[in-house]
């Protein structure tokens, strides 16, 4: 467990994008895969429907425009990042990083760059990182990636994981700022539930091979039962311990935005700590789970529709593989900046 308040200055976000494949696919579409309904899915799952990458897309494709677009909301160029991190399961391949495929293109020159995995939990241990680097000083100004392109690592034979998951990217500008900004956070792992949501191959334990690919090993499996008990135990409990030691209520919270794994998770999650639905950001319904990509999508969403107003609290929690959780507190900040 990691908590922290910013001791050393002021550190946020100070812009925010984002971007999904074209292709929508519908539960209709998918019940012509597999053998579900959208009745089910969408009492089980509160999904509607999901983006799904073509043959040719891969992570960096999606996450490029997502980095333009903050980088442009936040006013800052290319050239002036210095770290760049990508949150990803999904990433273009094993090596080089996406991050530093993504860097390159940006024109990022020279910016230390890495990809990060901790499942869906991603993109919260990335911000955290990217605040920890920029308050001690090691970094002036973050492009932190949440994304994932999740359609190509599932099964679709496997009714039970195909239906809930989507593809999709968001990126946020982290960097120093004169008041506000980053609270506090609460990360942790539990490496004993891993095998409750994994890929069997495809690294140095399983490579891939003639009977792994025959296997299907190298989809995602999941005990959707066992995922679901984690997630609405510490969905609860990572918020609750962050809001504690950043000495914050619950009712203070103005805007929730959870991991977008399922409606039934969110609306458990919201009731046990006491915030009301319209204070709670989601848009699961319309991409399904993205992994990294779902609170940075959340949050995009919401300041599209001027949800996050300078000065409000911003409460996130995500939760995945790993097992993995984490929760970050934040005072929402304009762009204004200080140094350079
Ligand atoms: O980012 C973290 C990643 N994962 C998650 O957050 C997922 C967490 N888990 C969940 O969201 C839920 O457990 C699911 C949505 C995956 C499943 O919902 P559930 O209410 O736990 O259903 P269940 O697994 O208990 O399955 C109920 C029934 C089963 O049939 P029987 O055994 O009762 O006859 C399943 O075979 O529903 C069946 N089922 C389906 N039926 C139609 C499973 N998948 C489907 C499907 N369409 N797609």
């Amino acid at each position: 467990m990691i908590g922290s308040a910013t001791s050393n200055g002021h550190v946020s976000i100070t812009g925010i994008g984002c971007h999904a494949p074209e292709r929508v696919m519908t539960n209709d579409e998918l019940a012509k895969i597999v053998e579900t309904s959208n009745d089910w899915i969408v009492e089980r799952t509160g999904i509607k429907e999901r983006r799904v990458a073509s043959a040719d897309e891969a992570l960096s494709d999606i996450s490029l425009p997502a980095a333009k677009e903050a980088l442009e909301h936040a006013g800052v160029e290319a050239g002036a990042v210095d770290l760049v991190i990508v949150a990803t399961v999904t990433p273009d391949m094993a090596f080089p990083s996406t991050a530093a495929i993504l860097a390159d293109q940006l024109g990022a020159k020279d910016a230390a760059a890495y990809d990060l995995s901790a499942g869906c939990t991603g993109f919260v241990y990335a911000i955290a990182q990217a605040h920890g680097m920029v308050s001690a000083g090691l970094a002036n100004r973050a492009l932190v990636v949440g994304g994932d392109i999740l359609s190509k690592i599932v099964d679709w034979e496997d009714r039970a994981t195909c239906v809930l998951f989507g593809d999709g990217a968001g990126a946020v500008v982290v960097e120093r700022v004169p008041e506000g900004g980053f609270l506090g956070f609460e990360l942790g792992a539990d490496g004993s539930g891993g095998p409750q949501l994994y890929i069997p191959a495809g690294g140095s334990r399983a490579p891939a091979s003639a009977e792994t690919i025959a296997g299907r090993q190298h989809y995602a499996r999941m005990n959707g039962r066992e995922v679901f008990k984690f997630a609405t135990r510490v969905l609860v409990e990572s918020a609750e311990k962050v809001l504690d030691s950043c000495g914050v209520p619950v009712e203070d919270v103005d805007v929730y935005v959870p991991h977008q794994a399922n409606v039934r998770i969110i609306d458990h999650a919201r009731k046990k700590l006491g915030i009301p639905a319209e204070r709670t950001v989601v848009n699961v319904d319309r991409y399904g789970n993205t992994s990294s990509g779902s609170i940075p999508l959340a949050l995009a969403d919401a300041e599209a529709d001027g949800r996050l107003r300078p000065g409000e609290l911003v409460l996130m929690t995500g939760m995945g593989a790993g097992l993995t959780w984490g929760s970050a507190l934040i005072e929402w900040t304009a762009n204004g900046k200080v140094g350079s």
